[in-house]
């Protein structure tokens, strides 16, 4: 059973969400868990149309506390509240445009567990990284940090930054090769992301260690998502 995880960024209207959810329920999903990220202002609608089905739902980030003088952020208490069971911590475009380092991922992860959510956790090294061939030194240094003191299941989503939204797959053999190195280190479940498509996904599920898929793009089409959730 493979972790079918789609990240919805800051994409679609309240109305528009619903219909996705609701057509993404419609599919059987036995096969595999599968979680939407809906923006927080849709959370409580999806939470409705998801009401009885086997599709779950996830905030994209939270803060590390549960309540407090923190304008414009989200505690893991109120998304636990929705219905939410995962969270998405350390996406590269928090750690980009919001300057989240390690420490602060793993305080939100930390955060995340104690309130009953399992957080997806992200690493990935920039491309000047791996040009350098620092990328295993880089996502064990990530990683090393960002799971610290993390006691119960969490997922790691291996997510190459310069594969985000570029429609640049990292290739299987550096698939392969990364999260055979993060095996070394983590028994979690791990997740690829990084322009994963309804061209790409097969291969990518079949390479071992790969437990699933973050998917930003392709999970915004129901027809693109829709094959990927049901392989
Ligand atoms: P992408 O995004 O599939 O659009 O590359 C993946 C992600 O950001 O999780």
């Amino acid at each position: 059973m493979k972790l079918i995880a789609g990240n919805w960024k800051m994409n679609l209207s309240l109305s528009q969400s619903e219909q996705l959810a609701k057509k993404i329920s419609e599919y059987d999903n036995r096969n595999n868990i599968i979680v939407v990220f809906p923006p927080f202002t849709h959370l409580a609608g999806i939470s409705e149309t998801l009401r009885n089905t086997n599709i779950l739902y996830g905030a994209q980030d939270c803060h590390y506390e549960n309540k407090g003088a923190f304008t414009g952020d989200i505690s893991p208490v109120m998304v636990r509240e929705l219905g939410c069971r995962y969270v998405i911590v350390g996406h590269s475009e928090r750690r980009n445009y919001h300057f989240e380092s390690d420490e602060i991922i793993n305080k939100k992860a930390v955060a995340a567990l104690s309130s009953n959510l399992i957080p997806i956790i992200c690493v990935g090294e920039k491309l000047e990284e791996r040009e350098a061939k620092k990328h295993k030194e880089i996502v064990e240094k990530q990683i090393n940090i960002v799971t610290r003191n993390l006691d119960r299941e969490y997922v790691i989503a291996y997510e190459p930054v310069w594969a985000i939204g570029t429609g640049k797959t990292a290739t299987s053999s550096e698939i392969s090769e990364m999260h055979e190195f993060i095996r070394t280190l983590d028994k979690n479940k791990i997740l690829y992301g990084g322009s994963v498509n309804e061209k790409n996904y097969q291969e990518i599920l079949n390479i071992q260690n790969v437990d699933g898929l973050l998917i930003g793009g392709a999970s915004l089409e129901i027809e693109k998502f829709s094959r990927i959730m049901n392989f």
